[in-house]
């Protein structure tokens, strides 16, 4: 008999309620962004955060178990988000989760926010583990290691701003609306179709707003990105007296993206041989083909998954791409983190207490200034 687990996701600014079967068949996946709600202040607010969860969770509960035409009867297991995150609204869809499952009498699985981002890839293309993976979001930055379900090593991070943070203050600053990503990569898209229809090349402009390549030269694996972001800032100072044109902003984008691309084929590049060097019997001896999954809503970015497409084919290696509405933030990548981990017995009590912060490599050393991003 299949087994059927709801998930629950509100770490952030995206409410989500799925419903998953065993296989990994999506019976029911429920989104409810909270764009409206922080557009005037240009980024995600807390308390209003944490509110709108509450106005959404009942509604999305009640139609996710509708559209999967499933009694609470039918589930195994109720998993939620625990965290990290921001702990108002996680504490909202860890309590609702608690809720179901104390009146159900169905287990409750703590998921890690991060965990399953991670895991995405393989309720989507049965991932094999070890693989090596990339997790850029608004929040964090990390190459890690999944080994197995549970078990992570971190070998590298964000010294300061996460990507998906870089990318949505670089687009504050040039008056684009929250969450940013989307709106840089849609102006660099217009660039490239611009010279296509002028007939010149693409990376010719990249001399005229030189940005920096953070910690390039470094020999590790961890990232910065708050000084590409003042030189962004920089060069839109230097445009002054006058709003920046749409090619500049353009222009601008598309540079900004290269510059990203730069700093991700080096250190994701030295994160290939790691995972090769330290990993490679294993992979040989299971006959496991290596693989870099991306994971977080900055893995829905075209540029970065041709650049990392490229890179991995060089490499003989797979790149495993989830579909870009589970890169994003949802709740079919918890319920799925939760069916994976109830299937192995690793259930949580009740108690569980919301973690703001939850390292997946509790082993890894701290990061200066990388706060809840290490
Ligand atoms: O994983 P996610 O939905 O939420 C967090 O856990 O942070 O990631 C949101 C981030 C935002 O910073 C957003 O700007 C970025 O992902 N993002 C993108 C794209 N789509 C979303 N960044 C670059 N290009 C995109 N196409
Ligand atoms: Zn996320």
């Amino acid at each position: 008999m299949s087994k059927y687990v709801l998930g629950i996701e509100s770490s952030c600014d995206d409410t989500g309620v799925a419903i998953i079967r065993d296989d990994g068949h999506i019976m029911a996946n429920l989104i409810s962004s909270q764009f409206d709600e922080h557009l005037e202040f240009g980024g995600v607010v807390p308390e209003i955060a944490a509110r709108a969860h509450l106005d959404h969770m009942d509604r999305l509960i009640h139609g996710a178990m509708q559209k999967s035409g499933l009694a609470y009867s039918d589930l195994s297991a109720i998993a939620a988000t625990c965290g990290p995150g921001l702990i108002g609204g996680v504490m909202v869809g860890m309590m609702a989760g608690k809720a179901i499952a104390a009146a159900h009498k169905l287990p409750f699985i703590a998921v890690n926010h991060l965990e399953a981002h991670l895991l995405t890839a393989r309720l989507t293309d049965d991932a094999p583990m070890p693989y090596l993976c990339l997790l850029v979001s608004g929040g964090h930055s990390q190459l890690l290691i999944a080994e197995d379900i549970g078990t992570y090593k971190r070998i590298g991070t964000t010294l300061d701003d996460a990507l998906g943070e870089a990318f949505d203050k670089t687009a504050k600053m040039m008056g684009l609306p929250y969450p940013g990503g989307p709106h840089l990569q849609k102006l660099a898209e217009e660039y490239i179709t611009r010279c296509a229809d002028e007939g010149c090349a693409p990376d010719d402009i990249i001399g005229r707003y030189n940005l920096p390549h953070p910690l390039i030269h470094h020999d590790n694996m961890d990232f910065s990105f708050s000084g590409l972001k003042t030189a962004m800032r920089n060069h839109i100072d230097k445009i002054t007296g006058q709003e920046i044109t749409t090619h500049q902003a353009q222009e601008l984008a598309y540079c900004f993206h290269q510059a990203i691309i730069g700093v991700l084929n080096k250190k994701v590049g030295r994160a290939i041989d790691y995972y090769k060097t330290q990993y490679g019997e294993t992979l040989e001896a299971n006959n496991i083909k290596p693989s870099l999954v991306i994971a977080g809503g900055v893995a829905a970015n075209r540029f970065i998954r041709a650049a990392l497409e490229d890179l991995t084919a060089g490499h003989e290696m797979s790149l495993i791409a989830p579909p870009i509405q589970l890169c994003s933030d949802n709740g079919a990548m918890i319920a799925w983190a939760g069916w994976e981990r109830f299937n192995r017995g690793m259930i949580d009590g009740l108690d569980f207490a919301a973690r703001p912060r939850w390292p997946l490599d509790p082993t890894a050393a701290k990061r200066i200034g990388a706060g809840v991003k290490a």
